[in-house]
């Protein structure tokens, strides 16, 4: 896409400007700037309001109504403001429909792609590998750019991996593994290095925790991350607090990003207010800066060019517009996204799975008993009330909590197909699906703890040391 140019009247770039409109909470789909006078927001404002016309950029390109230009999306119109009533933030996923956040709007209104069969199909093609069942049942549906990675693997070209994780609570829960888990199989099939950003920094300023309470959660998450068994040899685990009075590469890159992104447009894209503490206005700098190779000077030999790829869920996306819209402009490239869905709360998907409702979650350090107790307990069915209701019109897998946790945990496609017919038709009731997923979920999170018995101190601080991983450049 064509470089966004300032606009020649009012001096804002696009993102500002469209920022200055959505924070007034106006569905305002297209912009111009041609008629604004120079220096005056407010009356730029008022006029990008009232004219609804679209912006040009210096090539020409016309935004209009629709389709707005990718990178520069706002989060959400603010709740209630949408059709669908979705909304999505980093902190926040709620809609009032029980099958969840409509997901292709959400592809729309973000302005990314879909991860489509072609795509898929090209993955395949590219590693020679089966894709993961986290592509092939879209549960990592939307992308960035992840064509551009695909032509620099093609091409004998390096790229390298960064994911990460705020460290909540002490104890992670299962939709937690997601992320991990997809992260992982990359690794694998493209042999890449790995960094993964734990930020302790995030969550002491954004919950009621102290920073050594944060560091102690970091360092107990990082254990359940390292068991998800990721190679020590090319994976780099830091904590935000650690690594930044560590690393010559880091801070600079914060520092770079802090001078090119305004207080508008982080309230644009986070909705902060004049209230927040000066910490979280400057937070998404430091979640951004992972996105550059030169943040990690030792494992990069210095180099600044290594293009990123991101694997998230969809409510990150709004750290890495910010990033990918700074990154020209310090003169990096922009680190391509994928996206996943969210992790349903046991009551139902009308929100995710969240550490802090004991009741909602599933979590790694639950014993087999409790997994069958919150299961038969809390997750929400799409069955029938009675039995002979059920077995006459069958059960609903679409609002089924305990068949969309199936589709992230049975690996096998016959069976979850099975399962998906027999429930349909109502041969199979509620309490033999939970069955189902009691049976596929106390293995795996049994064999979690096992392997995470085994992850010492000195392993975590091995993963944690910067160091040069097995890759040359
Ligand atoms: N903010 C994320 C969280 O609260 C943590 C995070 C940092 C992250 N960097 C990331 C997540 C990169 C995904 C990709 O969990």
């Amino acid at each position: 896409m064509a470089d966004l140019q300032n606009c020649d009247f009012c001096s804002l770039n696009p993102l500002e400007l469209f920022e200055q409109v959505t924070a007034q909470g106006e569905k305002v789909r297209s912009l111009k700037a041609e008629k604004a006078p120079k220096d005056d927001i407010d009356t730029a404002v008022q006029l990008l309001l009232s004219l609804k016309l679209s912006y040009k950029t210096a090539t020409g390109e016309e935004y209009k109504a629709g389709s707005p230009p990718t990178d520069f999306t706002p989060v959400s119109n603010g709740p209630g403001d949408t059709e669908d009533n979705d909304f999505v933030d980093p902190w926040t996923v709620q809609t009032s429909n029980a099958k969840g956040v409509d997901y292709d709007k959400l592809i729309v209104r973000f302005g990314s792609s879909k991860i489509d069969k072609d795509l898929i199909n090209r993955i395949e093609r590219v590693t020679g590998h089966k894709p993961h069942h986290f592509l092939r049942r879209g549960i990592f549906f939307s992308h960035r750019d992840m064509n551009q990675i695909l032509d620099a693997y093609e091409n004998k070209k390096p790229f390298y991996l960064y994911t990460g994780r705020g460290p909540s609570a002490e104890a992670m829960h299962v939709g937690h593994l997601i992320p991990f888990t997809f992260t992982k199989w990359l690794q694998e099939v493209f042999n890449v290095p790995l960094v993964i950003q734990i930020t302790d920094d995030e969550k002491y300023l954004w919950k009621d925790m102290t920073l050594e309470k944060a560091y102690q959660c970091a360092i107990e998450n990082i254990k359940d991350i390292i068991a998800c068994g990721f190679d020590i040899n090319k994976t780099f685990i830091f904590s935000d607090l650690e690594y930044l009075g560590m690393s010559p590469g880091f801070y600079r890159n914060i520092v770079k990003i802090q001078k090119h992104v305004t207080f508008n447009q982080v309230k644009g894209i986070f909705g902060f207010t004049d209230s927040d503490c000066i910490g979280k206005i400057s937070f998404p700098a430091i979640q951004a800066a992972p996105s550059f190779s030169s943040s990690f000077p030792q494992i990069f030999n210095n180099k600044s060019n290594i293009p990123c790829l991101i694997p998230c869920a969809i409510d990150q996306d709004p750290y890495f517009r910010m990033t990918r819209d700074v990154a020209p402009r310090i003169g990096f490239s922009k680190p391509a996204l994928l996206h996943s869905v969210f992790f349903p709360a046991l009551q139902g998907a009308q929100t995710k799975m969240s550490s802090s409702d004991p009741n909602s979650s599933i979590f790694l350090t639950d014993t087999p008993k409790q997994i069958k107790t919150k299961i038969n307990k809390h997750a929400f069915s799409g069955g029938k009330d009675t039995v002979e209701e059920h077995r006459k019109y069958g059960g609903n897998c679409d609002v089924d909590v305990s068949y969309m946790y199936l589709t992230f945990f049975l690996e096998d496609d016959d069976k979850l197909e099975q399962i998906k017919q027999a429930y349909t038709s109502g041969a199979l009731l509620t309490g033999e699906l939970k069955k189902a997923l009691i049976e596929t979920l106390q293995p795996l999170i049994a064999a979690h703890q096992q392997r995470r018995k085994q992850i010492t101190d000195e392993i975590v601080k091995e993963f944690m040391t910067p160091r040069k991983l097995a890759f040359d450049y």
